[in-house]
C-alpha cells in the first residue's frame, strides 16, 4: 500500500470509537521518529514499574516446556480455581477474559437483554462501544462536576434505567465510592456492573468492592483487570465475578479460546503467591500516594489549571480555555496526555492526567508550565 492509501487507512481506524483511549503510543512515536518506549504516555493509566520478575520466568518456561503447540485449557479451570481462592469465592461465580475489555463487551450483551441501560457520565468509553454492539438501549446522567477530596464518597446518582454501569473508583475523575452507596443500587436496578479495573491499585480501594455482594445479588456483575496492577496491557487479562448461570451463557456464545495459553499462565502465577501479591500492590500505593502529591503541587502552580482530587493513579485537570494547543504541544514533545472532549458531559478544556515514575513527571510537569508560556 502507498503512503497516502496508509494514512488514510489509519485515519479511518481512529475515527472510530474504540480508538478513543489512551495508549495510542504508535502513530506518535513514529511521526517523531521515536521508539514507542521513548513516548512518555500519560494517556494510559498505568504503573510505571517493569511487569514482575517471576513473570517473565514463567513465561520463559512456558515456552520451553508446552511452547505453541496447544490449544489453551478451554474451561480455564485452573486459573479460575486461583482466582476463586484469592477472592473467596466459587470457581463457576468466575469467568476469565481477554482483558476487561472483552467481558465488558460481554456485560453489554447481558445489559441488551434486560432494557434501558444507565451510563453514569463522563465515563469510560468502552461501555457504550459494548452496547452499541448488541443494539442495546442507554442514556447518560451527568455526574457533578465537583467533588471533596476526601475518599471514598457516597455514589451520587439513582438515575433511570434497568441497567446501571459503575466504574470504581470511577474513571475519568478518580473518585472512589463506598461500597454502602453502591448497594443501594443493587436493590435498585435489574442488572448492576461494576467495573473494578482499577480497585486493586487504588489505596484503600480495595475495601469498597462489591465481589462479596455476588454471592448474594444475582444481578451483580462485577469485572477486575490485571492490566493495570501488573503493568500488562499488552498481555490481555482479566475476569468476571457473578451469576454461573449468566457466566455459563457467556461461555457458550464467546470464542472457544479467548485468552492465549501465555496469558493463562501468567494470571496463576501473579494470582497464587498472596504473600507477593501484596507486597507488589503496597509499592504501587506507595508510588501513587508520594508521585500524586508531588504532582498535584507542581501543577497546582499553574494559575489557570485547575486540578480535581483523585483517589486513584490518574486525574482530571480543567483549564479557563481550551487545551488543544497544550495537548499538541506536548505531544510533539513525545509526551501523551488525554484530552477528554470524547468524553460525554466533558470538552477541550479538561485532561486526564496519569501518574508516571517520578523522572516522567518531573518532564511532564515542566512541559505542562512550558506549554501554558507560548
Ligand atoms: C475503567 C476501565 N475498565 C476497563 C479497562 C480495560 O482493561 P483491560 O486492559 O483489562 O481490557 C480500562 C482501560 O483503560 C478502564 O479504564
Amino acid at each position: 500500500m502507498d503512503k497516502s492509501k496508509i494514512n488514510n487507512f489509519r485515519k479511518d481506524i481512529q475515527n472510530t470509537s474504540s480508538f478513543n483511549h489512551g495508549g495510542n503510543i504508535y502513530a506518535q512515536a513514529k511521526k517523531l521518529n521515536l521508539l514507542p518506549s521513548e513516548i512518555i504516555d500519560s494517556s494510559a493509566s498505568l504503573v510505571p514499574f517493569e511487569p514482575p520478575r517471576k513473570l517473565l520466568k514463567c513465561l520463559n518456561e512456558e515456552i520451553k516446556s508446552l511452547g505453541f503447540r496447544y490449544y489453551p485449557e478451554i474451561d480455564h479451570l485452573n486459573l479460575r480455581e486461583i482466582i476463586s481462592k484469592f477472592h473467596q469465592i466459587n470457581p463457576e461465580y468466575i469467568l476469565p477474559g481477554n482483558g476487561a475489555s472483552e467481558l465488558i463487551t460481554w456485560a453489554g450483551y447481558e445489559a441488551s437483554q434486560f432494557g434501558l441501560s444507565c451510563i453514569p457520565s463522563p465515563s469510560f468509553v468502552d461501555y457504550e462501544r459494548s452496547l452499541n454492539c448488541w443494539n442495546s438501549n442507554f442514556i447518560y446522567s451527568e455526574l457533578p462536576k465537583e467533588w471533596s477530596n476526601i475518599f471514598p464518597q457516597t455514589f451520587p446518582l439513582q438515575p433511570k434505567g434497568d441497567v446501571l454501569w459503575i466504574t470504581n473508583p470511577h474513571n475519568p475523575s478518580g473518585q472512589l465510592w463506598t461500597k454502602k452507596s453502591l448497594e443501594l443500587t443493587l436493590k435498585k436496578y435489574k442488572l448492576v456492573i461494576c467495573d473494578e479495573a482499577f480497585l486493586a491499585i487504588t489505596p484503600n480501594g480495595e475495601k469498597e468492592s462489591l465481589i462479596p455482594f455476588t454471592k448474594t445479588y444475582d444481578n451483580l456483575l462485577v469485572l477486575r483487570s490485571l492490566t493495570k496492577i501488573f503493568n500488562i496491557p499488552g498481555l490481555r487479562l482479566g475476569y468476571v465475578v457473578g451469576s454461573p448461570e449468566r457466566l455459563k451463557k457467556w461461555n457458550m456464545k464467546r470464542d472457544p479460546w479467548p485468552l492465549n495459553s501465555f496469558a493463562i499462565k501468567v494470571g496463576i502465577e501473579l494470582l497464587s503467591d498472596k504473600i507477593f501479591y501484596k507486597k507488589w500492590i503496597e509499592k504501587i500505593h506507595i508510588w501513587i500516594n508520594s508521585e500524586k502529591k508531588w504532582v498535584y503541587d507542581e501543577l497546582s502552580k499553574v494559575k489557570s489549571l485547575k486540578i480535581h482530587s483523585s483517589s486513584t493513579n490518574f486525574f482530571l485537570i480543567e483549564s479557563k480555555s481550551s487545551l488543544s494547543s497544550n495537548i499538541n504541544y506536548l505531544k510533539n514533545k513525545g509526551i501523551l496526555i488525554r484530552e477528554c472532549s470524547s468524553f460525554r458531559f466533558l470538552d477541550n478544556k479538561w485532561a486526564r492526567i496519569s501518574l508516571q515514575s517520578r523522572q516522567n513527571n518531573k518532564i511532564l510537569c515542566k512541559e505542562i508550565h512550558n506549554s501554558f508560556k507560548k
